[in-house]
C-alpha cells in the first residue's frame, strides 16, 4: 500500500468557544479522487485551510504523503506540491488569461525576477500553452481575465493551481454558481486531471458528487459522519438522515443506489 495522499491524527480547531474541526482522524488514499461534502459550517474549508497552512490547528497534526506538515507556512506547503483554489474566485482581473498562468509559474518557482534567462522565459512559455490547452483554454490566452465568464474564470483558477504542477489539489466547491453546462465542462476537467494529479473537492452539488468521486467523506459539525465510495454513501442511512433529507437531493441518492 502506497501513503495516502492526506492523513489527520486527532486534527482540531477551534475558534474561540467553537469547536469547527473536531478531533478528526482521516485518511485519504493515494490516485483517487475525494468528494468532501456536508452540510454548510460542517467545517469543510476550514479542514482545507489546515492542511495548507492558512490556518494552524489547537491540536493534532497533518500529513502529506507520510510527511508530518503541521505548522508548516502557507508558502512552504504549496512548494511541496498542495495547490488549492478559494472558493471566492481570485485571479488577476486586469491580466490576460496567459498572463495569470505565466505569473503564478513564474511566482511558484520563487524567480519573479527582471534579469530571467531567456532560456527560462521560453520554458515557461511551454508550460502556459501546454496548460492552456491542459484546461481548454487555449482560445482564451489573450483576453483580460475581467472579461471572462464565471465559468471560465474558473478554469482560469483551475489553471493557475495545475501550472505549477501539484502532487495534490484541493479544490473549494469550483462549481459553485456555474450554469449546468459550465458545471458539465469543469467537472469533466476534474475528471481528466484527477489521472494525473490527487485531488480533494469539497461540492455542494450531489449530482456532480455522485458523478466524479471515487471516494466520499461526508462531514458533520467537524467530524467524520461517514466515508466510502458513492454507491456506499447513498445507502447509509446516517448520512440520508442528517444530510441527504432534502427532496432535491433524494433523486441522486436513490438514482446512486441503484446504479
Ligand atoms: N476564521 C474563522 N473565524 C471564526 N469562525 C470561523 C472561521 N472560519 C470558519 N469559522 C466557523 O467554523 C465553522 C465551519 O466553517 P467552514 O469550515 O467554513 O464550514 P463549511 O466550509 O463546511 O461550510 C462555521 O461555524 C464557521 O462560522
Ligand atoms: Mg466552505
Amino acid at each position: 500500500m502506497s501513503e495516502p495522499t492526506l492523513r489527520t491524527e486527532g486534527l482540531t480547531k477551534r475558534f474561540g468557544g467553537l469547536i469547527a474541526i473536531n478531533n478528526l482522524s482521516l485518511s485519504l488514499a493515494a490516485r483517487r479522487l475525494h468528494a468532501i461534502i456536508g452540510p454548510n459550517g460542517a467545517g469543510k474549508t476550514t479542514f482545507f485551510n489546515l492542511v495548507s497552512g492558512l490556518l494552524q490547528p489547537s491540536h493534532g497534526r497533518v500529513f502529506f504523503q507520510g510527511r508530518d506538515i503541521t505548522g508548516l507556512k502557507p508558502h512552504q506547503i504549496s512548494r511541496l506540491g498542495i495547490k488549492r483554489t478559494l472558493q471566492i474566485k481570485s485571479v488577476f482581473p486586469q491580466l490576460t488569461v496567459a498572463e495569470n498562468l505565466w505569473i503564478t509559474r513564474q511566482a511558484g518557482r520563487g524567480f519573479l525576477h527582471p534579469f530571467r534567462a531567456a532560456t527560462s522565459d521560453r520554458q515557461t512559455r511551454e508550460t502556459v500553452e501546454r496548460t492552456l490547452a491542459q484546461i481548454g483554454l487555449s482560445s482564451l490566452a489573450g483576453r483580460q481575465a475581467s472579461t471572462l465568464s464565471y465559468g471560465d474564470v474558473a478554469l482560469l483558477e483551475i489553471a493557475m493551481a495545475v501550472i505549477s504542477e501539484p502532487r495534490l489539489l484541493l479544490l473549494d466547491e469550483p462549481t459553485c454558481g456555474m450554469s449546468p453546462a459550465e458545471t458539465e465542462r469543469t467537472v469533466s476537467k476534474i475528471r481528466e486531471l484527477s489521472r494525473a494529479v490527487d485531488i480533494v473537492i469539497i461540492e455542494h452539488d450531489m449530482e456532480v458528487v455522485f458523478e466524479i468521486a471515487d471516494d466520499i467523506t461526508v462531514m458533520a459539525q467537524g467530524a467524520i459522519l461517514a466515508c466510502g465510495s458513492p454507491t456506499e454513501i447513498a445507502a447509509d442511512e446516517r448520512v440520508r438522515e442528517a444530510y441527504l433529507g432534502r427532496d432535491e437531493d433524494e433523486d441522486y441518492v436513490e438514482d446512486a443506489a441503484h446504479a
